[in-house]
């Protein structure tokens, strides 16, 4: 049996992370990038956010993958080398392992750290895979390092992760997806645009899981940053701005408050917000020619009947 092997390429040293919070604190208006909802309890949220009966996107992107399987594993060919953008537990991925004809996998997140457990899992379960696990942030540029070796790659971006970029920075991030590619092709998973009825639950659910998600970047913060966010001061906001084509989270001041750190502080009045999170919504056919800008240049899409959700081949 093989083993997966594990890399880490070297990440933002810890005081990096503080100055750039500290800087979107310090904006006037104060932005965190999503990114920081994304501390172990915050993966565990999102993952309890994917179960509400509100939430569609990961369902339905599911669905589209079993009734599609064989049409995608036709579209694509065997696949050499699939890169999962955002591994998380893999298992996304592993659902593609046999009808794609995977012969190696990387995985890439944040931390090689998160990649171990479910790496080896799937190890055992496809005892002849070829498996790296590469901790890797690419939020900022997506650039693949030689470990990879030069066999045609198939990029996996499922999940509509792309939807945390604004259009600008989504033609940028796919064009370094298609310079990654060369000879292969990225498979990305797009929630589309759909009635203000279904949106806005979906991001603002009656359980309050999702604002438990933002709220839980406070803490996160106060860990990283060295605030004193207090989380009762603060609520959930979640809307549609339709002229953006975003559904956007914030968190509210429900009271004056004032938040300090170690060599400064900032007063927030009541109702005043921090921007949390955009998750675009695109329609197909602009993301179709968003991908045709960034250089692929044949397209393939599948989509439920519901027409919520797509998944595209793009081929360099
Ligand atoms: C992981 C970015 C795809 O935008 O739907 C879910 C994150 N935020 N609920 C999304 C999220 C609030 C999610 N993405």
């Amino acid at each position: 049996m093989n083993s997966p092997r594990l890399i880490q390429i070297a990440h933002d040293d810890p005081a990096a992370i503080r100055d750039e919070l500290l800087a979107g604190l310090a904006a006037p208006t104060a932005t965190i990038s999503p990114k920081y909802l994304y501390d172990a309890l915050g993966s565990r949220l999102f993952s309890a956010i994917t179960e509400l009966p509100e939430y569609y996107p990961t369902r339905t992107e599911a669905a589209i993958f079993t009734e599609k399987m064989q049409s995608m594993a036709e579209a694509l060919g065997p696949v050499a080398t699939l890169v999962d953008l955002g591994a998380g537990n893999c298992e996304k991925a592993a659902r593609l392992f046999d009808p794609f004809q995977v012969q190696r996998y990387v995985a890439i997140d944040i931390s090689a750290d998160y990649l171990r457990e479910s790496l080896e899992n799937l190890q055992r379960q496809h005892p002849a895979m070829d498996m790296l696990g590469m901790g890797l942030d690419f939020s900022s540029t997506l650039r693949l390092p030689a470990e990879l070796g030069d066999a045609p790659r198939t990029l996996f971006y499922p999940g509509s992760s792309i939807g945390n970029f604004t259009p600008e920075d989504a033609l940028v991030f796919l064009r370094q997806a298609h310079a990654a590619c060369q000879g292969g092709a990225l498979l990305i998973g797009v929630d589309l645009v759909k009635p203000i009825a279904i949106l806005e639950p979906a991001y603002d659910d009656p359980l309050g899981v999702t604002a438990a998600f933002n709220r839980n970047m406070l803490r996160h913060l106060n860990q990283l940053a060295g605030t004193n966010f207090n989380i009762a001061d603060w609520r959930h906001v979640a809307f549609f701005n339709a002229a953006a084509s975003r559904i956007e989270m914030h968190l509210e001041a429900v009271r004056d408050v004032l938040v300090s750190w170690p060599g400064s502080e900032r007063r927030f009045a009541t109702g005043e917000r921090m921007h949390t999170e955009n998750s675009y919504k695109w329609r197909a056919d602009d993301f179709a020619a968003l991908l045709q800008s960034a250089g692929f240049t044949r397209l393939e899409r599948w989509t439920d009947d519901n027409q919520w959700f797509a998944v595209f081949a793009a081929f360099s």
